[in-house]
């Protein structure tokens, strides 16, 4: 049995209260005790609170004055590909876009090709590396999404890849619908529907709770989309769905109508879109960092989204192609600085609110007794400086389960 106490934390920030997602107000009450301590027993809190004694015979671990937080919770990420996209990335930066790359036979489907010739050990080595991204900057789970195999062994593949990485806590999502790949294009893009739908769906639902899905009048248009993800809540699966990224197609719309637990992107939502997800308790999951990285002035309407009541998420979409970034306090500051929305908003939504979207809201996302101690201490003293520093590596120690993992 192992116990111990972290002492000295200039903010304790708990992100104690409701067991239910925050919104409006109670997205900038982050329960922050000044020099608090938290106590860890076996993996789990135990207490999280004002200074107190601790009992002579309990180890110490000494956050030096510094903040101690639940570690991030990044609830879009796409982490497993071979390769990457350095190349296009020139290209955009002279002025070719993302849409002509793609239309091109680049995109999704260049990383589909290399991953698809990877193989499984390949595919593993280097989703750690990026798992140690993810550790380094302060996140201790993220939601990992296939997408990038698109037949049912190289989906698979990337599902069992997700599976193994450790010590950082993955929840798989099936994503075979993300793009048509190159051998289903034109007339038989409706083998590839079907093909997802017959036999992806059975297969991918052993190693995935989650499905989404990339809706765009392009890709998979409101129609195929519905089709796909009626079929995967038959199976049993819960929705995720990259809705409004490109266009305004009447993706929030459809997510509330199917019932899914988060709409991701909506940088095209308008008001109805937003009304139609509070009536049905969908959560937006923003992701500036492909805002930022595609060079598009176009974020979503954070602020709108939070005074209608919605539980605002924030995620990096971690992928070679729109996000290439696996820092959630970059996606703090660009939360702040271009979406207006607070520090202590943005720490909400990258924390507790996005525990609650991943269905973990009873187990991660805040210091409170009875959850992991997933938790982190960043090198400063004030939780507001997370979104005002940035480009810095702020994390400095990193807990998953009381164990120190960085
Ligand atoms: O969320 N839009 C679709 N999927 C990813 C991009 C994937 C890629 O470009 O490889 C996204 O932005
Ligand atoms: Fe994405």
């Amino acid at each position: 049995m192992s116990t111990f106490a972290v002492v000295n934390c200039s903010e304790l920030v708990t992100l104690s209260g409701p067991a239910r997602p925050r919104v409006r107000a109670e997205m900038r009450d982050l329960g922050v005790i000044r020099d608090g301590v938290m106590i860890v027993r076996d993996g789990l809190i135990t207490y999280a609170g004002v200074r107190c004694e601790i009992g002579p015979h309990i180890e110490i671990v000494d956050a030096g004055n510094r903040v101690v937080m639940p570690g991030f919770v990044d609830a879009h990420t796409h982490p497993v590909f071979a390769g990457n996209r350095a190349d296009e990335f020139e290209q955009r930066a002279s002025g070719i876009t993302y849409q002509e790359i793609s239309a091109a036979g680049g995109g999704i489907r260049s990383t589909v090709r290399k991953t698809r010739a990877a193989t499984e050990d390949e595919l593993f080595c280097e989703a750690s590396r990026y798992a140690k991204w993810f550790l380094r900057g302060g996140t201790t789970t993220i939601e990992a999404k296939s997408g990038y195999g698109l037949t049912v062994d190289d989906e698979l593949k990337m599902l069992r890849v997700i599976q193994r990485l450790g010590p950082l806590r993955t929840v798989p999502t099936f994503l075979g619908a993300h793009e048509i790949p190159d051998e289903y294009r034109g007339p038989y893009r409706d083998d590839y529907i079907n093909l997802v739908i017959h036999e992806m769906l059975p297969a991918a639902r052993k190693l995935a709770g989650f499905c989404d899905i990339f809706i765009e009048p392009h890709v998979f248009p409101v129609p195929d989309a519905r089709r796909i993800l009626l079929a995967a809540k038959e199976h049993g699966f819960k929705l995720r769905m990259h809705v409004d990224q490109l266009e305004n197609s009447g993706g929030a719309q459809l997510a509330a109508e199917l019932g899914a637990v988060t709409a991701d992107h909506l940088e095209h939502t308008d008001a109805a879109g937003i009304e139609a997800m509070r009536e049905k308790g969908v959560q937006p999951v923003l992701l500036p960092g492909s805002v930022y990285a595609l060079g598009s002035k176009r974020y979503p309407s954070a602020r709108a989204m939070i005074e209608a009541g919605l539980a605002v998420v924030l995620a990096t979409d971690f992928n070679p192609g729109s996000s290439p970034t696996p820092s959630m306090p970059m996606i703090l500051s660009l939360a702040s600085t271009q979406m207006k929305m607070t520090p202590a908003e943005s720490i909400t939504a990258a924390t507790v609110n996005a525990a609650y979207s991943l269905q973990r809201g009873g187990e991660i996302g805040s210091l409170e007794p009875g959850k992991r101690a997933d938790f982190v201490i960043h090198d400063c003293t004030d939780h507001r400086e997370l979104a005002y520093f940035f480009g810095i590596q702020s994390a400095q120690s990193v807990f998953i389960g009381g164990v120190h993992v960085n």
